[in-house]
């Protein structure tokens, strides 16, 4: 069966945030120490300790913010330790992650000196748990204050002499578990507190996310939106937060036996593919309750972690959370962007967990050589870069797509989304179908279409991945299963596959 669609390409839906292209960094595993930080004395490449080939890799997709640096490690980070001349800085336990000592030499400068290096904008996710409302106030008042204070004044002392500009703030993190085992109404009112004291300085104007909910519970949701309804009577100048986040991970088995990265059933891939489907009816669910509140969509959804999460490579701290990357993690990816495409008037921002060496990465460094491994995740990320910031359009199915029951569940084997950005249009194609090919014919009606491009990310393999040695066992390349002829878009997709079309509108 042929997928016969429409997308009018003169129509224009909301504009889906770059944000959802969103990264995160945690003290955890070899993400940033191995992974982003290296130390100045590394014979890898690097500048003030970060390295170079990370950081190259990374600017290719223009990522548009990193999150950090936690994670649960959040909660219990002080930022005072993590400034100042390095030997001086004290060590701590991160006991969240493996139980290993923290030198804390990777710390607020630095991270912003990587968020320089990378172009990208920062999300600092505030301690709750174990912080402070003092400590998060002149954490923001060190980083964003001009003029004269004790926080600028120790800034200065510590290098820098110009504030920076943050935006994104993040009022904890989960917070209903390892960011202090809160209830949500007893956290509503600790967000309030902080977020109170989390100032705009001079022009810099945060963007607080309140720590939302963990999966479907929209309880958390409507709490905290309910506090801020109730604002809305004396409404200081703005709600007091800007967003809520949730998050939801791809986990094929149980939290106690999540199942393999590159070993897996056909059946545990189809049961991938249904738990990432899954995160439009998340994303629906907590829209929703927000709706109920806030009809005119102020307020956002971040979904600042999601992803694959599978058991740890054999031989590894189990602690650390690395993870081999195959196709079907690239798919996962994929659908994902699908769906945040289609939720772009509530979802502004979104972060893959997690950049470097953890969880479902963009990129592998190898703990005892130089080798860097980009996986097929990265890929998704880079061929889909040209949704960032661009229209939204809509895909119309005509009839059904094709699905496929997987346990109590229905999976549509097909997923298509399609931006455009000026005279750009971009429209995602994958097929999850781990065995058919699949022909998808998409009318496009309001524009001329030329210079049809078309790219392809696929495998012989399902589990196919990335190493050293094979760097390039899954990478995208030029397809011409793509035309455009009398206004229709015609595409043969392979199984497993996933293709961008891009084209010049007129
Ligand atoms: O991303 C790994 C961990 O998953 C984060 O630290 C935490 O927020 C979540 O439970």
């Amino acid at each position: 069966m042929t997928v016969s669609a429409v997308i009018n390409v003169d129509i224009k839906g909301p504009r889906i945030s770059r944000h959802v292209y969103g990264h995160f960094a945690e003290h955890l595993g070899r993400c940033v120490y191995g992974g982003f930080y290296v130390g100045e004395d590394s014979r890898v490449p690097n500048e003030g300790g970060i390295r170079l080939d990370v950081v190259e890799a990374l600017r290719a997709l223009d990522i548009p913010n990193l999150r950090w640096p936690g994670g649960c490690f959040a909660d219990e980070y002080h930022w005072r330790d993590g400034v100042g001349p390095k030997a001086e800085r004290p060590v701590m336990v991160n006991t969240h992650w493996g139980g290993v000592e923290e030198n804390n030499h990777f710390g607020t400068h630095e991270f912003m000196a990587l968020c320089e290096l990378l172009g990208t904008e920062p999300y600092i996710s505030g301690n709750v748990g174990s912080g402070t409302v003092r400590e998060m106030s002149e954490w923001v008042e060190y980083l964003t204050r001009e003029g004269d204070s004790p926080a600028v004044r120790e800034r200065k002392a510590n290098g820098r002499e110009e504030p920076w500009k943050v935006k994104y703030w993040g009022l904890g993190n989960e917070t209903w578990g390892c960011g202090g085992n809160m209830t949500a109404e007893h956290y509503a009112n600790e967000a309030r507190r902080y977020a109170t004291y989390c100032r705009d300085f001079g022009d810099n104007k945060l963007y607080r996310i309140a720590a939302g909910a963990a999966d479907f519970n929209y309880h958390w949701t409507e709490t905290l939106m309910k506090q801020l309804s109730h604002l809305g009577c004396q409404r200081v100048e703005r709600p007091l937060y800007q967003a809520i986040s949730v998050h939801y991970y791809t986990i094929a088995g149980t939290w106690e036996d999540k199942g393999a990265a590159t070993v897996f059933t056909e059946d545990e891939y189809y049961t991938t593919m249904l738990k990432a489907a899954r995160t439009d009816e998340l994303l629906t669910g907590h829209a929703g309750v927000m709706d109920l509140y806030d009809p005119t969509k102020e307020i956002g959804i971040v979904l600042d972690e999601w992803g694959t999460w599978w058991n740890v490579e054999p031989g590894t701290n189990p602690g650390f959370l690395y993870q081999q990357n195959t196709l079907r993690d690239a798919l996962v990816a994929s659908v994902h962007f699908d769906i945040f495409h289609r939720h772009a008037d509530r979802l502004v921002m979104a972060n893959i967990a997690q950049t470097v060496n953890v969880l479902q990465a963009m990129i592998l460094t190898d703990p005892d050589t130089e080798a860097l491994v980009l996986t097929p995740t990265y890929h998704v990320f880079q061929m889909n870069k040209g949704h960032q910031d661009a229209s939204s359009l809509r895909v119309d199915v005509r009839g059904e797509l094709p699905s496929r029951e997987v346990g109590d569940g229905v999976l549509k084997t097909v997923s298509v989304s399609a931006s455009r950005k000026d005279d750009r249009l971009l429209v995602s194609l994958s097929n999850l179908d781990a065995a058919i090919e699949q022909d998808v014919e998409i009318d496009l009606r309001g524009g001329n279409v030329t210079d049809v491009e078309a790219r392809i990310l696929t495998a012989a393999a399902l589990q196919d991945h990335n190493t050293p040695e094979a760097p390039a066992a899954v990478a995208p390349r030029s397809f011409d299963g793509a035309t455009v002829e009398g206004g229709k878009l015609r595409v043969r997709l392979p199984a497993h596959s996933f293709a961008t079309v891009s084209a010049t509108l007129s």
